[in-house]
């Protein structure tokens, strides 16, 4: 606790008095609105187990104050669905067992755990089980492979997805669900968002489809509404909730093309499938969008009725506060600034200052072990 006789500042608590107020998601009740945003570390086994350096790795956020933690991509079939070497996946019974050191040490901190479930589509520059890729239609995606996941060049050509292999996809999103529900995942994030597969579907330059999942937007959002219907079927009893973002990891500024009109359609379709959160990231999310008065998470607030939880540079605690106070989001999600401080929660909460993000934490790639490298440098620079 900050000296409040010399420092002249409140503890975090009592200046951000909404912030670390209890909320519900689902069935579920947070002791706080902060939560930590999915990160995707590269540190499992090349075939996806889960490997002791995690373990202790989410256990440091589980001790850090947070509200939740929601773990890191993880990809859900055998097939085409792991985007990065080293990623981890919830596929099958071992990929599942790996996981349980992680929930139990989350819950022996107290703390409640999320997974984020996966499928990379076009955007696969690692994956162990298959060579070529798949995506909505055959459009070699923008940009280069990312770097600090350990791709260069590139990315290749996919073909289009079957039909047929659109519904297995949809039933392993539910079984990779239901494998982390087993196991005491506390709730279930889709990653809908950053140009992965179902945001593939969604976006225009991606889907040239002329089926019934192609073209105007309600065809395109499709085959979220399918993984999202089928994942909360198999998880009724834990909150479930999808992540949406309009940019890309290869493509930084792409925006609906529809502006509030697609908001208008999205949010409530999404929400319309019984799913309990929509978690909602932008680049900045606290910024106002489509010539609106609210940002993307105020809108998806707005139009869908249901629990948004916002991200985009929100670990700026006045900017959480104020999202919260305006009625915009109900918690919001930090990501570098979790990956700089695993107790940023805790030391806001005690009025301290936490350690601000550099991209040295992530490079050359963005394993735990870089991140550990590059604190242990800094201690000794300090030192
Ligand atoms: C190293 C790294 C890994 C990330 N991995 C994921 C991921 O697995 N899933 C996801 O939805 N977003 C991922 N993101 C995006 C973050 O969750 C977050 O949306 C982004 O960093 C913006 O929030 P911030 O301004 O609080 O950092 C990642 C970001 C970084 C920096």
């Amino acid at each position: 606790m900050v000296d409040q006789s010399t420092s002249g500042t409140q503890p975090g608590h009592t200046s951000y008095p909404r912030v670390f107020s209890p909320g519900k998601i689902g069935t579920l009740t947070l002791a706080n609105r902060s939560m930590v945003a999915p990160l995707t570390r590269t540190s499992a086994t090349v075939d996806g187990k889960v490997l002791p350096p995690m373990v202790d790795y989410y256990a440091e956020f589980a001790r850090g104050g947070w509200g939740l933690v929601i773990a890191e991509a993880t990809y859900i079939d055998l097939a085409y669905s792991q985007g990065y070497n080293n990623q981890p996946g919830m596929a099958y019974g071992v990929q599942q067992q790996s996981w349980k050191p992680v929930v139990e040490a989350a819950h022996k901190a107290g703390m409640p755990i999320f997974l984020q479930i996966y499928h990379g589509g076009a955007i696969n520059q690692g994956n162990h089980w298959k060579v070529d890729s798949i995506s909505a239609s055959p459009i070699q995606p923008l940009g280069e492979q990312i770097d600090r996941y350990g791709g260069e060049g590139p990315f290749q050509k996919p073909r289009e997805i079957t039909r047929q292999e659109m519904k297995e996809v949809v039933a392993s999103y539910a079984n990779a669900a239901r494998l982390a529900a087993d196991i005491g995942f506390d709730g279930i994030e889709v990653h809908g968002a950053n140009g992965y597969l179902p945001d593939q579907f969604l976006t225009v330059y991606t889907n040239q489809r002329t089926d019934e999942y192609g073209g105007p937007l309600h065809n395109r959002l499709r085959f979220h509404l399918e993984v999202m219907q089928a994942v909360r079927d198999a998880v009724p009893n834990k909150p479930v909730g999808v992540r949406i973002s309009q940019t890309k990891v290869n493509d930084l500024s792409y925006a609906w093309p529809g502006g509030i009109k697609d908001a208008e359609y999205i949010f409530p379709a999404l929400a319309e499938t019984g799913i309990d959160f929509i978690h909602v990231s932008a680049h900045l999310g606290a910024v106002p969008v489509f010539n609106q008065e609210l940002s993307l998470a105020g809108l998806a607030k707005k139009l869908s009725g249901i629990t948004i939880i916002g991200n985009g540079k929100l670990h700026d605690p006045k900017l959480a506060e104020d999202l919260i106070a305006r009625g915009e989001v109900d918690f919001f999600s930090v990501g570098k600034g979790a990956l700089a401080d695993p107790a940023w929660a805790r030391k806001i909460a005690d009025g301290q200052a936490p350690i601000p993000f550099d991209p040295g934490m992530t490079s050359p790639l963005a394993t735990i072990a870089n991140t550990a490298a590059w604190r242990k440098k800094q201690a000794a620079k300090v030192g």
